[in-house]
């Protein structure tokens, strides 16, 4: 059989992609002791929405964020991605740190430039870059675009022929740099770019620090480059909300919403129904199953995972969680690095801590607490409870009020209570201990010790009643009155 698709010789030979991304400074105007790069918005740092926009485009050995301003912290935040790092002690700018790199970027043929505090670039606009850099065989290309504000941003100046702008760039200016006419100048450098690598290491040693930072910019290089007559093209963003910088607290919650926003947009096109978007807030990394409502005011957080035909009720609070299909959470709830199984009911009010595990078609009610739980199928555990360290069999019902006294003030202990068990209201239980299958505790009990399968455990005070009691209370009462 003919083999199908292009042979290895058709195959025309991609170019070696590196990518750098910038992620060394400081952010002076975020007014935080912590890196810049680890703010969050949709709930994940601003430098991994970059890196996992990166992963897509080229491998992970490809990829080198320069780091400095708390480099540790930055560091063991993304080492699981398995990207390389390149140490800026100082920061003096980002052709400075474009320098740092040389010797990690030595080995490629091209480099790809973004900025860690551009969080919202798609891979598809990455990979445009690089197309069009490589079809055009430029040494330099830059990512543009016109938002309605370009007050921050660096402006770029295009070459003019025949009256018309052309493709190609005259040279970068930033803000502060502007001069009359031309702070007019709406088209902004995204500080998005590719190189050609030979051409950008000849050149990156002419930069200067004549500036209003005394800084090396690496914005200068497309002058030095263009003198140089090598080729620096501008392309245009398809989009300006992707290439937005985070510099402020009120970019960052601007970005923040409008990722949110994105999000709400992907899962409700994909099936999901959430009534008021503008009201929740979804993290990136969080997948819902069809026909699942997201009612308002609904937080899920982290890596959660709710299935099918599940109902989240408003001012619930999901972390980390793992839902199955046909759950339903009723208002108030707070899961944290929980598993809910198919067709359980929480809530409302009910408080999952790590650990818990919710078996399939189990209610768990309101004011009940559990942590590192197993509560078996169909198991009910409706109001006013705590069960921490426990497993807990199939179809076993714990009454209102039980609590599981699982710390003796040094050390935590383990509550069993096997199938069927019945739990009356207002039960302690001491761990450890073991209630056995289809056994019966009777209300207000102290339990202390094991209770056999199939038997009857009463622990409590017998009760004492004494005719007329109150009666004569109240006649002596009110004789002394008188
Ligand atoms: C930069 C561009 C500007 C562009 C804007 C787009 C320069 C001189 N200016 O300005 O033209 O419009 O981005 O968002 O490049 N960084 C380092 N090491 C340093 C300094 C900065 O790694 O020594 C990193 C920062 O952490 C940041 C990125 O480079 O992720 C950009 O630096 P920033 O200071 O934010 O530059 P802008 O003023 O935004
Ligand atoms: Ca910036």
């Amino acid at each position: 059989m003919p083999k199908k698709g292009p042979t290895n010789s058709a195959k025309k030979k991609q170019p070696a992609f590196a990518i750098a991304i910038l992620a060394a400074g400081k952010g002076t105007r975020l007014k935080s002791q912590h890196p810049k790069v680890l703010h969050e918005i949709a709930g994940k740092p601003l430098l991994a929405h970059v890196v996992a926009a990166a992963m897509q485009v080229v491998p992970p050995q490809n990829i080198f964020a320069i780091i400095g301003h708390g480099a540790d912290k930055v560091r063991s935040a993304l080492q699981s991605t398995g990207i390389g790092f390149v140490l800026q002690p100082e920061q003096r700018g980002t052709g400075h740190a474009m320098m740092q790199a040389s010797e990690a970027l030595r080995a490629f043929q091209h480099v790809l430039v973004l900025s860690g505090d551009v969080p919202m670039i798609s891979s598809q606009t990455i990979a445009r870059v690089r197309d069009f850099h490589t079809t055009n065989d430029a040494a330099m290309t830059i990512l543009t675009t016109e938002p309605s504000d370009p007050t921050g941003y660096g402006r770029v100046f295009r070459r003019m022929a025949k009256g018309k702008e052309t493709d190609e760039v005259e040279r970068i200016v930033e803000q502060k740099a502007l001069r009359g006419k031309e702070s007019e100048r709406r088209e902004i450098n995204s500080g998005i770019y590719a190189f050609a690598i030979g051409p950008l290491y000849s050149h990156i040693g002419k930069l200067g620090t004549d500036n209003a930072h005394h800084e090396y910019y690496l914005t200068d290089i497309a002058e030095l480059l263009r003198k140089a007559n090598k080729k620096v093209l501008a392309l245009r963003a398809n989009d300006s909300a992707e290439v937005l910088g985070v510099n402020t607290r009120v970019e960052l919650a601007q970005l923040d919403a409008q990722l949110r926003a994105r999000k709400a947009r992907e899962l409700m096109l994909a099936g999901t129904t959430i009534f008021r978007p503008d009201t929740c807030d979804i993290d990136a990394d969080v997948e819902i199953g069809s026909d699942t409502v997201i009612e308002p005011f609904v937080q899920l957080i982290g890596k959660t995972r709710i299935g099918a035909d599940c109902r989240i009720r408003s001012f619930s609070v999901i972390t980390n969680c793992r839902l199955g299909d046909n759950v339903l959470v009723r208002p108030g709830c707070i899961l944290e690095d929980s598993i809910v199984r198919n067709g359980a009911q929480l809530g409302p009010y009910s408080h999952l801590r790590p650990g818990s595990d919710i078996g399939e078609g189990a209610h768990v009610g309101n004011f009940v607490e559990t942590k590192k739980t197993r509560l078996g199928k169909g198991s009910k555990a409706n109001h006013l409870t705590y069960l921490g360290d426990s497993e807990i069999g199939e179809g076993v019902n714990v009454g209102a009020g039980t609590i599981t006294c699982n710390y003796d003030g040094v050390n935590k202990h383990e509550t069993v209570i096997e199938d069927g068990a019945f739990i009356g209201s207002d039960s302690t239980l001491v761990a450890p201990v073991r209630v056995g299958r289809g056994a019966y505790i009777g209300a207000a009990s102290c339990i202390t010790e094991n209770v056999p399968e199939d038997a009857l455990a009463i622990g409590r005070g017998r009760q004492v009643t004494k005719e007329g009691w109150a009666k004569e209370r109240r006649a002596k009462i009110k004789a002394t009155a008188k």
